[in-house]
């Protein structure tokens, strides 16, 4: 497929020998979050921030107004998203987790209840954080790696209704994510969207969509939904978003922004709420954290970011690397996702215990083999129970191999096809980890472990 964008800057990749490797790894306490970028030759950690930016994006930097009150590019970030997404409020956040954080702060107290699907894990922090406690209530579907069901990010929506009916008086609010970044980056159908939108006016509960790959989800709505084959990418999400009370942003993914973040809403009252909290913890309400340059990126991102060429291009890049390592015998979720390949790293590697963290041990030798760097999925980063203390058990482990925006050329995903190949004839040497030192909090990040 023609690649719609070509390059114009590059960055250099420096390769290391594998011995040098080694050394890193071990140096950096077995945790990728501590290896330094240039010691790293593919990066798939994550899609957040890590996008090329267009030319478009660079120009529109360029005229940035950095004004604390009243900033022009505020103004333009604000309309944009009226715009795009049609809510009226905007509170901006330097980034999705600061967005978060003023959210839950006034809609979560100690006891409240969380439902929806699968939220991510900084949502997750943020709401157990303030004494929420979350169901989740994504479908069974996203959980059997045989099924190849289009919208494994639905909700259960009976589950949903039961939880919504014998919680009445505690939920504080219905999140979907879309994508949902949990299960593999899976879409939720707007059949879904629209049901479980009936289900919260029925129960009187506000619903929020945590949209960081919002465009994302719409394209799939289009490509794998036949009613939607002929609707511009611009209605699916006006469609999807008319169903919410308000969204949380992290521009840093489908705005292809390096940073930045908002929340928008439908209310007045629930704004006037925010606002102050907003101003306490990220900044004026025509900042909140961001630059104006910043600000500036993410509007024009916006736009970049629902084009269909674009969406097309990037989600059969990840298609291509997902289907060729399963073609390759690697497990993985299927069908791809959009941001990310999935390997499911206990069927991959069944000789490593789940709770000596096979997706881990995954990264560590995906990252000596070829200097690829993934991240785990899985019983690291689910963390302990808040209340117990005990490790919880992930669904399944997942090595996520994320695909930043506009980055690489398939030739990177052949060679990171090539390292697997080597991976899958030597998994028998792949050894578990365990911690040698955990962190109280988001512990993937800040951990060191040690090989067993
Ligand atoms: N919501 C979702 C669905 C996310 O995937 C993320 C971040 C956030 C919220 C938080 O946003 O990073 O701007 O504070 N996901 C990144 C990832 C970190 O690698 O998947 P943030």
């Amino acid at each position: 497929m023609l690649p719609p964008y070509k390059t114009k800057m590059v960055e250099a990749v420096k390769t290391l020998t594998k011995k040098e490797r080694i050394r890193k790894i071990r140096k950096a306490g077995y945790n990728l979050f501590f290896l330094k970028s240039e010691d790293v030759a593919v990066d798939l950690l994550t899609d957040s921030g890590t996008g090329a930016m267009s030319q478009e994006q660079w120009a529109a930097l360029m005229r940035a107004d950095e004004s604390y009150a009243g900033s022009s590019s505020f103004l333009r970030l604000e309309k944009t998203i009226q715009k795009i997404l049609g809510f009226p409020f905007v509170i901006p956040a330097h980034q999705g987790r600061g967005a978060e954080s003023v959210f839950n702060k006034i809609l979560v107290k100690a006891g409240d209840i969380i439902t929806g699907n699968s939220p991510f894990d900084t949502t997750r922090a943020h709401i157990e954080n303030r004494g929420g406690k979350i169901i989740d209530c994504t479908c069974k579907d996203a959980f059997s790696s045989k099924n190849l069901f289009e919208f494994k990010g639905n909700v259960d929506l009976k589950k949903l209704e039961k939880t919504l009916k014998r919680y009445r008086n505690k939920i504080a609010y219905v999140l979907l994510t879309i994508t949902c970044n949990s299960v593999g980056g899976q879409p939720v159908s707007l059949e879904n969207i629209k049901a479980v939108s009936k289900l919260c006016r029925q129960y009187k509960t506000p619903l929020f969509f945590d949209i960081a790959r919002f465009a994302e989800n719409s394209y799939f709505i289009k490509e794998r939904k036949r009613k939607y084959k002929n609707w511009p990418i611009k209605e699916i999400v006006k469609e999807t978003m008319k169903c919410a009370d308000g969204v949380l942003m992290s521009a840093k993914k489908d705005a292809l922004a390096n940073m930045g973040g908002f929340i928008a809403v439908r209310n007045k009252e629930l704004y006037e709420k925010l606002a102050p909290q907003a101003i306490l913890m990220e900044g004026f309400l025509n900042y909140g954290g961001m630059s104006g340059r910043d600000m500036e990126t993410v509007a024009q991102g916006l736009y970049e970011g629902i084009d269909e060429n674009y969406l097309r291009y990037r989600t059969e890049q990840t298609k291509y690397l997902g289907e060729s390592l399963h073609a390759l015998g690697a497990p993985v979720i299927r069908p791809i996702g959009g941001h990310a390949v999935y390997v499911i790293a206990d069927k991959f590697l069944p000789h490593i215990a789940w709770d000596k963290f096979p997706a881990h041990a995954l990264a560590i030798a995906l990252y000596i083999e070829g200097g690829i760097r993934g991240v785990e999925i899985g019983s690291i980063m689910e963390g302990r129970d808040p209340q117990t203390g005990e490790n919880r058990k992930a669904r399944q482990e997942f090595l996520r191999l994320a695909i930043p925006r506009r980055v690489y050329t398939k030739e990177h995903l052949d060679y990171v096809i090539e390292i697997f190949k080597t991976l899958i004839n030597n998994k028998n040497k792949i050894r578990g980890v365990k911690f040698k030192y955990e962190s109280p909090i988001l512990r993937h990040f800040s951990s060191r472990f040690s090989l067993i």
